[in-house]
């Protein structure tokens, strides 16, 4: 699935960039054609000969050549690549790609470039688990980017840990699966909500809840990347997007989420219904911030809000697929399977609060997959863009059935 396509093979300064010619190697074997970036300090780890020679093309480092004054475009690179690759990504510029600090020619054509990037970090396994690393990593994720994770094991400072640049094979695996996944969702419309809902109780306070809104967008970014042409109607999150065909349209309240969606509905092939919404909101909103009182309490009264998953059931033709989630925090089953039949959706995606390291606000989701054909699918603890990717292989066939 390769051939053909422009990689950029983004090199930076880590003892892993020795296996950068053995993966340089393995993408020309595949058909793919590579153009070497380094950063200034890669060089310190590895010839831009050996690469130059490997790719077949002159390595670039710097923003013009010294002697000859001729300019590198990393717009016209950034445009050029089908993939961008960074390996081994250090901390340092896995920072800089976090934070927009573009002082070098890797990380302005990684800020140019508009296909898929991604990224291998290698680094000692202290590095690796320090807070800003952590949470660098989690912003590269949030713009779409894919980690292709370390791996554990003896590192160069003989530590025993993860840090380990995952191997040439397997990255270009990583890249061939991205790749031949293919377009499957090529000319469907997918329609998504995420995040949470936002209600008004004064013009300062509201009732919300804990989504993060990490699930839909991984949702968002998943189908785009297989082809789709995708509107997302994101409730208040801190979340980017990053795919050219993501529409995103964000909304604070149920009732405003309820109107998007059914506006966009009569459009979409595929509808996913990922946020969180609010089942009520406050009948009396205060015009004016509510005063505390010495004596009393405010009485908040609620009013119920549209079910949005339901009232999409109710209007959906039949070939159109609907898709709905359920976080569950009892009886999970049960509940879960009753929200399929009265929300009439094709399937429902169930995660339990009881899982660690599922639902709220974490990077990771383990989900059950109910069917209407009473079919249960149940998955791993996963990264959201891995379950993304196997509920939407789910949604694909049922696709394919309209
Ligand atoms: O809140 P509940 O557990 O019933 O949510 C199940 C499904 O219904 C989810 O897919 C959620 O996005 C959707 N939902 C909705 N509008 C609501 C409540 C829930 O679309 N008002």
């Amino acid at each position: 699935m390769l051939k053909g396509k422009h990689i950029i093979l983004g090199i930076t300064g880590g003892i892993a960039a020795y296996k950068c010619a053995t993966l340089t190697r393995l993408l020309i074997k595949a058909g793919a054609e590579v153009q070497v970036i380094m950063t200034p300090n890669a060089k310190q780890f590895i010839q831009p000969l050996t690469l130059s020679t490997l790719s077949g093309k002159p390595v670039i480092s710097e923003f013009f050549t010294a002697n000859t004054g001729q300019w590198n475009s990393h717009v016209d690179l950034g445009l050029w690549a089908d993939a961008l690759i960074i390996a081994p990504a250090t901390a340092s510029t896995i920072g800089k790609m976090a934070h927009g600090v573009a002082d070098n020619m890797l990380v302005t054509t990684y800020l140019s470039a508009k296909a898929p990037v991604f990224v291998a970090p290698a680094m000692d396994l202290d590095m690796m688990r320090h807070p800003s690393t952590v949470r660098n990593l989690d912003l590269l994720r949030s713009y779409g980017n894919h980690i292709i994770e370390p791996t554990a094991g003896e590192l160069a400072s003989h530590l025993i840990g993860k840090g380990r640049m995952e191997e040439p094979e397997n990255i270009v695996k990583v890249l061939d699966d991205f790749f031949s996944q293919g377009e499957d969702l090529k000319g469907k419309q997918v329609l998504i909500t995420a995040g949470p809902t936002v209600e008004r109780i004064d013009p300062v306070r509201y009732i919300s809840n804990f989504s993060s809104g990490k699930m839909g967008f991984a949702l968002a970014e998943e189908c785009a990347s297989r082809g789709a042409q995708v509107t997302l109607v994101s409730g208040l999150v801190a979340l980017k997007t990053g795919h050219p065909s993501i529409h995103r349209i964000d909304v604070t309240t149920a009732l405003e989420m309820h109107d998007a969606v059914m506006q966009a509905l009569p459009q979409s092939d595929a509808v996913i219904l990922c946020a969180a919404v609010a089942d009520y909101r406050v009948e009396n909103v205060a015009d004016k911030k509510i005063k505390r009182e010495k004596d009393t309490a405010p009485v908040i009264r609620l009013t119920p809000n549209p079910d949005i998953a339901r009232a999409v059931g109710q209007a959906k033709r039949p070939n159109q697929v609907t898709v709905g989630f359920a976080l569950e925090t009892d009886n999970e089953n049960v509940n879960a399977q009753g929200k399929l039949e009265r929300k009439n959706l094709n399937f429902i995606v169930m995660n339990s609060l009881r899982d660690k390291n599922a639902g709220f606000q974490v990077d990771t989701n383990k989900v059950t997959i109910f069917t209407d054909k009473g079919e249960t699918l149940e998955g791993e603890c996963k990264s959201k863009r891995e379950v993304a990717h196997d509920i939407i292989d789910v949604l694909h066939k049922y696709l394919l059935q309209k």
